[in-house]
């Protein structure tokens, strides 16, 4: 893994582009790709893994588990395969593990061990070590878990494991899919039965790989929409043969590019369109933007699709901030898309923005501000007033402290601009989607 901190910062201007025309294949999907590899780890046997991403995140995760005692190997592009030890099983790891820049890893594995009979180091890299670890301490502590974090419940933390865990009921304060996983996670070792309440949606993988994996896991959805999630402790795990589908957080910048620049006519296959994880592409609907879905059908126990994204002329809208939580990734691309639409997009309700990777609002109010966009940064969201179809001004270097999806975001600003946008940093997409500047530039012809 190359953590961005060891090497130099790799700067880029990206240029006014022609239209985007072609077809483009994403990544894994980096969600599921985490899940699979922990859960494999957790099986007795060989899980094999398909399309799995390839990411420093998904990285990091899989050097976790091989300190833990699991054996974890590429067999190809993508191909991967994962022996487990067992449930209860995971050893105690004879280093800190380095979580790069990866909160999934951190939030998901510090479940995991929080009810083994093991204790771990985390660390991690300068946004990392910025981004509260409070949300999971608070439950894992309360299945009997002990931590010494740094201030503020930051990384660098231990973690010792309580074995037995005491199994909890945890009504979730943030809508989290990685507190709620976490929990799952920990619950899994935990004798008798875990219960997460979720009174908003958030991403269901977690729920569909336990159980995919053999986990007794119910779910119940009361008539306001509260998710009540039960899973039975001391699970066994079977190995799976797992195809993991496309990224939705990876398409996303690629559908936001084709909607914005002019005569683009661009199909994106095998895009992940987990209910969950969708609300980019109906917002961009509801804005005018022409996506359809071909050849829908399911991979690995998810529904995906091809899209088709032709230019559309956008309009800007108020987004409902119920909305938030499938699609919490991709705002910043959104932002964009807000930036070249015509009149306003008002957004709310997305404090949760300001501990992801960066503080995505003032991020993306500074680089769109200095790239020339008409942008207002409230409390909980941005209102951006766009320019109708016509070039942002452009210009540099706006600064991605860290954050793939600034860095992504801002390229794809870059595509509409008259200047081009100097992007400070290129370094962290390698996080999440090593191929995001091969793709665009053949794209470009
Ligand atoms: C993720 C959950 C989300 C998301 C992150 C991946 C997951 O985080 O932002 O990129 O895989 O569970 P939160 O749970 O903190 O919203």
């Amino acid at each position: 893994m190359t953590a961005p901190a060891n090497s130099a910062p790799r700067p880029r201007r990206f240029l006014p582009s022609g239209p985007l025309k072609g077809t483009i294949r994403v990544p894994g999907d980096k969600s599921i790709s985490h899940r699979s590899i922990m859960l494999g780890a957790l099986a007795v046997g060989e899980t094999r893994v398909t399309g799995l991403l390839e990411g420093e995140d998904v990285l990091a995760t899989a050097a976790a588990m091989r300190a833990m005692g699991a054996t974890v190997e590429r067999t190809g592009e993508g191909e991967w395969s994962v022996s487990g030890v067992g449930v209860g099983a995971l050893l105690q790891p004879q280093a800190p593990l380095d979580m790069g820049n990866s909160g999934t890893s951190t939030r998901l594995l510090m479940g995991l061990i929080a009810s083994h009979a093991i204790s771990a180091t985390f660390i991690g890299d300068a946004s990392l070590s910025k981004r509260p670890m409070g949300r999971v301490i608070e439950p894992l502590s309360q299945m009997g878990a002990a931590f010494e974090a740094s201030e503020g419940g930051r990384l660098p933390l231990t973690l010792r494991g309580a074995n037995p865990a005491v199994p909890i009921a945890y009504r979730l304060p943030v809508a989290s899919a990685q507190v709620k996983s976490a929990v799952l996670l920990a619950g899994l070792n935990t004798p008798g039965i875990t219960t997460v309440i979720e009174p908003v949606p958030t991403r269901d993988h977690s729920e569909r790989m336990l159980r995919g994996f053999g986990a007794e896991l119910e779910v119940e959805t009361d008539s306001a929409g509260v998710r009540t999630i039960r899973i039975r402790g001391e699970a066994e795990l079977k190995p799976q043969t797992i195809e993991v589908p496309g990224d939705p957080s990876s398409a996303a910048f690629f559908i936001v590019a084709a909607l914005i620049v002019p005569g683009s006519e661009l199909v994106i296959q095998n895009v992940g369109l987990n209910p969950t994880r969708a609300g980019l592409v109906e917002v961009l609907r509801q804005m005018g933007g022409d996506i359809t879905e071909l050849n829908a059908r399911e991979v690995g126990g998810e529904p995906v699709a091809d899209l088709l994204v032709r230019h559309s002329a956008l309009k800007g809208i108020t987004v409902d901030p119920e909305i938030a939580p499938s699609m919490i990734d991709e705002f910043p691309v959104l932002f964009v898309a807000a930036a070249l639409a015509e009149g306003t997009t008002v957004t709310t309700g997305l404090d949760e923005l300001r501990v992801k990777e960066s503080d995505r609002l003032t991020a993306m109010a500074e680089a769109l501000a200095l790239a020339g966009a008409t942008v207002v940064e409230t409390e909980d969201g941005l209102t951006i007033t766009g320019t109708g179809g016509e070039a942002l001004r452009g210009g540099g270097p706006v600064v991605t402290h860290l954050d793939h999806r600034i860095a992504m975001s801002m390229a794809v600003a870059g595509l509409v601009s008259r200047d081009g946008v100097e992007v400070d940093d290129t370094r962290p997409i390698a996080t999440s989607f090593p191929q995001f500047e091969s793709l665009l530039d053949g794209l470009r012809g």
